[in-house]
């Protein structure tokens, strides 16, 4: 019985007959023989038909596909050295499913707005079928490299009654007769989570109402949110690093062949896989910059251009470790040789592309949080259950936020975050 197998399959079926389901990306044919060029959403490769290797009905259907037709084929794999994927397949049968004109993406340069306003169908295109594999490689990694660390996925609600990041960014929603807002971040859930559970982290969606148009914001983004019971935050930069080496090279070692769609130099990846990332204090960082000629002064908070180019100093991720009380959350624990500081650290990533991760150490003290929550001139009413994390056997613990897209930018090597995801929300666009 002939087999049926995806495209990426075909090396293990070499000079074999099999069966394929695809999708037509092009087409080209010179009297005898038409070049049929092939998808099926695991890679994309060459059908060849010859008239005199098939039935004139079998050629006259292969003749009148239109970009995107569906059908079957069968035929028989052979290697082909000069394209990139390695194979292609010699058809022998072919049976149309659906074939209609007029698909609106053709193999031309289209404008980014057009491209997005047609994103059920761009997605179909090579680049976004890239970014997309690599992404999926991004979540495995993720996935594992938690299990194997004794982590376990633990949920956070979407609708909130606080705000963990600060309140100016906030989506409001109508619950019923009340307010409620879009989740911001899962982390104060995940605190309550990982004193149930020690080790646990979040992965969903989070919403930010930033007014701002820049290629790393996102109205709707993934979060990747580990927390850990009993761990300082020196422990937790070790897991930072860690798992940012694991998914580095989980990529590298699975997605050669996207790497290659997108022209990303795999070099330029390869040094994070040693992990070995410096741990710039914040102070350090403004000296950096100063000495660049940077305008900026201790207290400011970096800009995209700062990031930029401390990222440009350094081949691999960079931790900035000890940002400014005044710059950053009110959960964070003050560093106790110098109160003017949290213990919290942003990844850095290379190649001018910012901020990543974000984490700290948690206040594990009662009386201090609570006073850190009423500086920060928050509802204390609203925080009583999260405080209750402190009353009833809290213990040090620490704990980090991964803006999934925002890595996936850098590994990819996009000038924007919009294709990091399949249907981008951003301040102008949530269509389709
Ligand atoms: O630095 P942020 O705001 O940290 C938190 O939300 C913490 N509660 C995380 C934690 O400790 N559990 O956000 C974390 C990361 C950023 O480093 C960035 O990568 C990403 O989320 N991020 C965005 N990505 C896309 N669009 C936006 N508007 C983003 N805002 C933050
Ligand atoms: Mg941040």
């Amino acid at each position: 019985m002939t087999e049926l197998i995806s495209i990426k399959d075909s090396s293990k079926h070499v000079d074999q007959e099999v069966k394929m389901h695809v999708w037509l990306t092009d087409k080209r044919s010179s009297g005898k023989i038409i070049f049929l060029q092939l998808r099926d959403g695991t890679a994309f490769f060459q059908g060849v038909v010859r008239k005199n290797d098939v039935s004139e009905e079998v050629f006259e259907a292969a003749k009148s596909l239109r970009q995107e037709a569906s059908f079957y084929i069968t035929g028989t794999v052979h290697e082909d050295k000069r394209s990139h994927f390695g194979y292609e397949i010699q058809i022998s049968d072919l049976k149309i499913v659906s074939n209609n004109e007029g698909y609106p993406i053709g193999n031309k340069e289209h404008g980014v707005d057009f491209l997005l306003d047609n994103r059920h169908l761009w997605l179909r295109s090579k680049r976004p079928f890239a970014i997309m594999q690599i992404r999926n490689t991004m979540f495995k990694a993720t996935v594992d490299f938690f299990e194997k660390e004794g982590f376990i996925k633990f949920d956070a609600p979407i609708f909130m009654h606080s705000a963990p990041e600060g309140t100016t960014q906030l989506f409001h929603v109508e619950y019923f007769n009340n307010d409620a807002y879009l989740s911001q971040s899962g982390q104060l859930y995940g605190e309550a989570g990982a004193m149930a559970y020690g080790k646990i982290f979040t992965f969903g969606p989070t919403f930010r109402a930033e007014e701002s148009k820049g290629r790393r914001h996102m109205t709707e983004f993934w979060m990747m949110e580990p927390e850990m019971a009993w761990m300082h935050q020196d422990e937790s930069l070790d897991i930072q690093e860690r798992y940012l080496a694991y998914m580095v090279k989980q990529v590298l070692e699975n997605n050669e062949y996207e790497l290659r769609i997108l022209s990303r130099d795999p070099e330029k990846l390869r040094p994070t896989t040693e992990g070995n990332f410096t741990r710039l204090p914040y102070d350090d960082a403004i000296k950096m910059l100063q000495e660049a000629g940077r305008d900026i002064k201790w207290g400011d908070d970096f800009g995209a251009p700062d990031e930029g180019y401390i990222s440009e100093q350094f081949d691999r991720p960079v931790f900035i470790v000890n940002y400014p009380t005044t710059i950053k959350p009110f959960y964070m624990k003050k560093n106790p040789d110098n109160p003017k500081e949290y213990l919290c650290a942003d990844v850095i990533a290379p190649e001018g592309y910012g901020e990543i991760f974000g984490g700290s150490e948690r206040e594990g003290n009662y009386e201090i949080l609570k006073k850190q929550i009423e500086e920060a001139g928050l509802n204390l009413e609203d925080y009583q259950w999260y405080l209750d994390l402190r009353k009833f056997g809290g213990v040090p613990h620490s704990g980090f936020g991964m803006g999934f897209e925002r890595t996936i930018a850098w590994i990819c090597k996009l000038d924007h975050i919009r294709e990091a995801i399949p249907f981008p929300r951003l301040i102008n666009r949530m269509q389709p």
